[in-house]
């Protein structure tokens, strides 16, 4: 059932793909702007939108970021939507994310020191580990988007401990917990859940589709509701 407000003691979403034209989310500024206002009736007030950025499909850097960003800042100005929107993005840990490691590169942060990076679906990086360290060398803060959807880690769940005691911060799909990605990942989400293996909650928002469900699903209102209780989620501190 749609219930305005229904995610407001999240308060900011910091995973969505709402900048047009730059990787598998919203194809145009309509659609951006649509998915924005979707999110304002769920109740949030701050969104960090965080395009992908990958070396071989999402070839994405600060600069193409910023200039779409500061172009849906301008329609929303436009047409008088109030709402506090930033960018950041979701780095994924392929050659092209520690070459810019090694290099030097600056990395776009959800806040401070805080890089949202994410992992192969399909397969596991065996240089996982390192990539973390490496990370926190340079001074970042990882937290791992979805980790409920690397169904390779379901077999061997130690690999989620693991990345705990390296400081890994988890930020999960609110979508999981409504079974979106399918079962497994659904399962994983609640196992991750109830180990408080969660700091922060995220629509990861690409499309209608993705819209309808957070509106929809009551079950994501009340996980979002109790892990918040819980003392838990982060996002009303980024
Ligand atoms: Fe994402």
């Amino acid at each position: 059932m749609e219930r305005s407000g229904a995610l407001e003691a999240l308060r900011c979403d910091m995973h969505s793909h709402l900048i047009p034209g730059i990787d598998d989310g919203s194809p145009d500024m309509e659609t951006s702007i649509r998915l924005i206002q979707g999110l304002l009736q769920l109740g949030y007030k701050k969104i960090i939108t965080t395009p992908h950025i990958s070396g071989e499909f999402f070839p994405n850097n600060p600069e193409i970021i910023r200039a779409g960003l500061a172009n849906v800042q301008e329609e929303l100005r436009r047409q008088q939507i109030d709402v506090e929107l930033h960018a950041a993005a979701e780095y994924l840990m392929d050659d092209s994310f520690s070459k810019k490691l090694s290099d030097g590169v600056p990395l776009l942060t959800l806040k401070d020191n805080m890089v949202l990076v994410e992992l192969s679906f399909i397969v596991p990086a065996m240089n996982i580990k390192s990539l973390i360290f490496e990370l926190q060398l340079k001074g970042y803060q990882p937290v791992l988007a979805h980790p409920e959807r690397y169904l390779y880690f379901a077999a061997n769940k130690d690999w989620y401990e693991q990345l705990r005691d390296a400081g890994c911060f988890f930020q999960l799909n609110l979508l999981s917990f409504a079974g979106y990605y399918g079962r497994e990942a659904q399962q994983l989400a609640e196992w991750l859940a109830k180990k408080n293996f969660v700091e922060f909650l995220g629509s990861d928002m690409h499309h209608e589709r993705h819209l309808e469900q957070l509106k929809n699903q009551a079950v994501i209102h009340r996980m979002a509701d109790k892990l918040v209780d819980a003392g838990l989620i982060r996002n009303a501190e980024l």
